[in-house]
């Protein structure tokens, strides 16, 4: 049968969504670098951040709503944020933990991290970007998450980027003008490096826990979240100041979802 080009990016797109396959599971199929010896790659990205800040780890004082059926079902998609209204650190810490907090590193042969999200093979190729507008006590401006040791990475002053931002993420205002906008990256080859081309769709499937869990922990505690997923490819990369990378390449790192919090 004969496809268009665009029907052939639909059954490529399509067959990403799809489990192994039978044929697949011959000897002359390549195996993962895992299997080859080859060493893991890191659990954990550092940038190099100009500033690192401690957060706090104890949230009895700001969960308001700890009835999780309750929690489910007042679960929505809030776009309209008080620009006056100001998220605290230990609120956005809370929110940190619940979507990427990391419950210890184990594992002898192979190092894992223990999250408070599931993750494929616990690989966890996801990392946290943060656009802070509106948090007390923090400069408005990129910040990182240090997942393993809980701290935030200060990457950059805000300079008058919202309006970047929103080009990036197609001209939704409400993201790049919200309290905190959470930008998740891709670090593929954390993934490939066990499940090789199935890494995709197992990184995306992941995104998914990390976002609903940041929806949940935010109705727990008075925010509104909404979750992201328009934006530019390029043009939210550049945001995050991620080299745009040319083929193949182990250390690429891309935005795949983002998600935007405030009051
Ligand atoms: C994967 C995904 C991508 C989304 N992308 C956007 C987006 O770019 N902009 C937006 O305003 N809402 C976005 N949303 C929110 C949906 O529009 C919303 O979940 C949907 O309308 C259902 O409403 P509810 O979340 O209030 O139940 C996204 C939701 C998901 C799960």
């Amino acid at each position: 049968m004969k496809h268009t080009e665009y029907e052939r990016e639909l059954i490529d797109r399509r067959n990403m969504m799809k489990g192994y396959k039978e044929e697949e599971k011959n000897e002359e199929y390549p195996v993962s670098d895992q299997d080859n010896g080859v060493l893991a790659p890191p659990l954990f990205l550092a940038k190099g951040g100009k500033k690192i800040i401690s957060l706090p780890k104890k949230f009895d004082d700001v969960v308001k709503n700890n009835d999780v059926m309750c929690v489910m079902e007042k679960r929505k998609s809030r776009r309209l944020f008080d620009r006056e209204e100001f998220l605290t650190v230990t609120e956005l810490s809370y929110l940190l933990w619940m979507t990427q907090g990391v419950k210890e590193v184990a594992g002898n042969a192979v190092r894992v991290s223990v999250r408070v999200v599931p993750s494929a093979g616990s690989r966890h190729a996801l990392e946290t970007y943060l656009y802070i507008n509106r948090v007390e006590g923090l400069d408005p401006g990129l910040y990182h998450y240090l997942a393993e040791e809980h701290k935030l990475e200060f990457i950059s002053y805000y300079k008058e980027q919202t309006q970047e931002l929103s080009a990036a993420f197609l001209g939704q205002t409400y993201f790049a003008g919200s309290a905190v906008a959470f930008i998740w990256t891709a670090v593929p080859y954390r993934m490939e490096w066990r499940y090789q081309e199935w890494a995709a769709k197992y990184i995306l499937l992941d995104a998914g826990h990390v976002c609903q869990n940041l929806y949940l922990a935010g109705e727990s505690i008075g925010c509104g979240v909404c979750a992201i997923g328009a934006y530019e490819q390029e043009l939210a990369d550049e945001f995050l100041g991620l080299e745009k990378k040319q083929g193949y390449q182990k250390e690429e790192e891309f935005v795949i979802y983002a998600a935007c919090v405030g009051r």
